[in-house]
């Protein structure tokens, strides 16, 4: 087991941004699992330390404050209290969560700055960079939009398109724009302070590529890639008056770039927990650091962090493993919190009141450890009622109703064990072998599994042995089944702490089982014989059609908002002159008939009063938007009066009716303001 080479643990999870709440995607791809991991360890009686942290620094931050008319610090200190206040009720168990505008993270991103400054490890260079004139300040290339260069899509940013996924610089962009005034930025000369990465691509290629195979194939190729295309120096500073200042004689108005200043978070977070004691872990080799991040920070904790700690020297530690993960899609699309395509943790804790344990479940059953998987309520309610009711509630409840019925809640004394017993327990010891190897290498959905293994053995267990059965002859035999029964329940308590810790403390309970720990695992003498257990409440409840329908509903209602909030009105057409469009006549008449036409879900039969004695029929595609045709008899509409007749489906058209596409794509007749004489020309 490699852990065993150290001493002890440091896990360390991404900081997240403090410019919104967090959701299931931070919850899934970084603090599940590492909370998971820390719970293993502290089960293991190991020295574990879990840091985290609010990224409270950074340009979308300032933008935000702006929108709003709000400070930075109004926005941090807003979103740092919903962040904490989730982790907490979610059971992610830091040991400290502190946040970057600290003050002893500022004096310990200051110092290393400093450090590395002192020892000639940055260099200094100008550049050119975007300048917003009427704001008065430099323009970061994300808040640059423009046409794409690549694929000509408009609105693209300055740092990526999002459209074809070009990463660009903001000089790249087609008639560039400052995205938040609006302003034509112009050039201006500035300078910043480059990590020179390319001086220690030889370290990090020895340190990743040999010495660290065994990392996830997903951080190792990213880094290779990163590596083979070979490594440039990396601006470490910014124009921006959010952050920490530079510490240096001729920076005014500089700060560090929010990804040189956040890793060292984990640093200062680690210090305000262990004031005294805070190096030990971070320099000393025999202390194991984890970093938990999703993918999108792989470079930064792989290549970028790294140097940095090679560049300061004095003993600091690269970590051992950084198993990141893929993305978690939201019901097929990516989750956005500009969308407001998420859920919420805050939310789901209002709508789902005291189910943290189902939501840990289904993201780590489900989590996105070797590609980018999708949350769907469908998936959460199946999982949650074929899974953890239907197998493991069911379970517990079963052994835990068959004591008080035979028993009168006492554990019973077993006798001798039969085969289908040392079978159950060998089982049990099995999955216990292959759960614990899945943790040890970061197989959280491999390691729930075996977990669950714990209470599919424990149904077969029932069903094999009946003990409902066996009651109405042999009470001693029954005794036994139970009492085994009950050892699998206090073994499932065990195993299921890591992953849903609320569930396992209420069993714990009910067991009366002292404190956990992984050395219990396996034994079939956890709870006493002649012990109480307590009155059987259920572990898990069903959750209803009902609830999950309006999770979909909400998600439609913001995919519907999204789509309107996004609408712009079609670009005008070319030119036309004035005796050309003067040629079409266009008139005012009364709908005299309206009907569908038949197998065809589109289309209207209109038979329309154009004030002549015959009238005229015309065959519109407005059928989806007017549901009741009927009620369109007696208005009166728009129509072209002088297009070629043609057929449609069988129907001689003769013109064409007027309607405006709204928003939502829906179809609205045109029309005149009061009634006209059938047949007027509209001029
Ligand atoms: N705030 C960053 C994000 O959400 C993560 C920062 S991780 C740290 O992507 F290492 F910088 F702390
Ligand atoms: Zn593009």
């Amino acid at each position: 087991m490699e852990e065993n080479k150290y001493k002890r643990t440091l896990i360390t999870t991404a900081l997240p941004y403090a410019n919104g709440p967090v959701h299931i995607g931070h919850l899934a791809g970084v603090y599940v699992p590492a909370d998971i991991y820390a719970r293993y360890l502290r089960l293991r009686g190991r020295e574990v330390v879990m840091v985290g942290g609010s990224d409270e620094h950074g340009v979308p931050i300032t933008i935000r404050a702006r929108k709003e008319g709000i400070t930075p610090q109004d926005v941090v200190d807003r979103y740092h209290k919903i962040i904490k206040d989730s982790f907490e009720e979610f059971g992610v168990s830091f040991d400290v969560y502190s946040r970057t505008t600290s003050a002893t993270h500022a004096e310990t991103a200051s110092e290393f700055f400093r450090h590395i400054y002192d020892k000639g490890g940055f260099v200094e260079k100008p550049s050119m960079q975007f300048y917003d004139e009427g704001a008065g300040r430099f323009v970061t290339d994300r808040n640059v939009t423009g046409e794409c260069p690549v694929c000509h899509a408009q609105g693209a940013y300055g740092d990526q398109c999002e459209k074809c996924g070009s990463s660009l610089s903001a000089t790249d962009l087609i008639n560039p724009r400052c995205a938040e005034t609006g302003n034509v930025p112009v050039m201006r000369e500035t300078f910043h302070w480059y990590l020179p990465l390319d001086r220690w691509q030889p370290e990090l290629e020895k340190w990743i590529l040999e010495d660290h195979k065994e990392w996830r194939t997903n951080v190792y190729g990213q880094c290779k890639s990163w590596l083979d295309l070979g490594l440039q120096p990396r601006a470490v500073t910014r124009d921006l008056d959010w952050g920490i200042p530079v510490p240096v004689e001729g920076a005014d108005g500089k700060v560090l770039y929010v990804w040189f200043d956040a890793p060292i978070g984990y640093i200062s977070n680690t210090k305000e927990l262990l004031p005294d004691s805070w190096e030990k872990w971070w320099k000393d080799p025999e202390t194991r650091i984890i970093n938990f991040i999703g993918k999108d920070n792989i470079v930064f904790h792989c290549i970028i962090f790294p140097a940095m700690l090679m560049a300061y020297g004095d003993g600091y530690q690269l970590p051992d493993n950084v198993p990141a993960n893929e993305f978690l899609n939201l019901e097929g699309d990516k989750i956005s919190t500009s969308r407001n395509w998420a859920v919420w943790l805050h939310e789901y804790l209002r709508d789902f009141p005291g189910k943290q344990d189902v939501l840990r479940y289904v993201l780590t059953a489900n989590a996105p450890e070797s590609k980018d998987n999708d949350f769907t309520w469908a998936d959460f309610q199946a999982r949650n009622n074929n899974e953890l009711v239907a197998v493991l509630g069911n379970f517990v409840n079963r052994a835990v109703v068959l004591t008080h019925k035979y028993f009168g809640g006492t554990v019973p004394a077993p006798g001798e064990l039969q085969p289908v017993d040392t079978q159950m327990l060998a089982d049990v010891r099995a999955a216990v072998a292959a759960l614990t190897d899945a943790l040890d290498t970061f197989r959280f959905r491999e390691a729930l599994k075996q977990a669950m293994e714990i209470a599919r053995i424990g149904n077969r267990y029932l069903q094999e042995t009946e003990p409902w059965k066996v009651a109405k002859t042999d009470m001693d035999r029954t005794a036994t089944i139970l009492y085994m029964a009950l050892q699998l329940c206090a073994n499932l308590a065990v195993a299921c702490e890591p992953f849903m810790p609320f569930m396992s403390a209420r069993l714990v309970k009910m067991l009366g089982l002292g404190k956990p720990s992984w050395e219990m695992l396996g034994s079939d003498t956890l709870v006493a014989a002649g012990s109480a257990v307590a009155q059987p409440e259920l572990l898990f409840e069903k959750i209803e059609d009902e609830a999950i329908a309006a999770q979909l509903k909400r998600l439609a209602d913001t995919k519907k908002a999204n789509e309107a909030a996004a609408w712009k009105p079609a670009p005008v057409q070319p030119d036309v002159d004035f005796d050309t469009f003067c040629l079409s006549d266009l008139r005012a008449g009364t709908v005299l008939e309206c009907e569908r036409v038949p197998k065809a879900d589109k289309l209207l039969r209109f038979r329309i009063d154009d004030g002549t004695p015959e009238g005229r029929t015309i065959v519109s595609g407005i059928a989806k938007s007017y549901p009741d045709p009927s009620e369109l008899v007696g208005r009166q509409v728009v129509y072209i009066a002088n297009l070629p007749a043609r057929k449609l489906r069988g129907i001689e058209s003769q013109g064409m009716i007027l309607s405006a596409e709204d928003k939502d794509g829906s179809l609205v007749l045109a029309s005149v303001s009061r009634p006209v004489a059938p047949g007027a020309q509209i001029k």
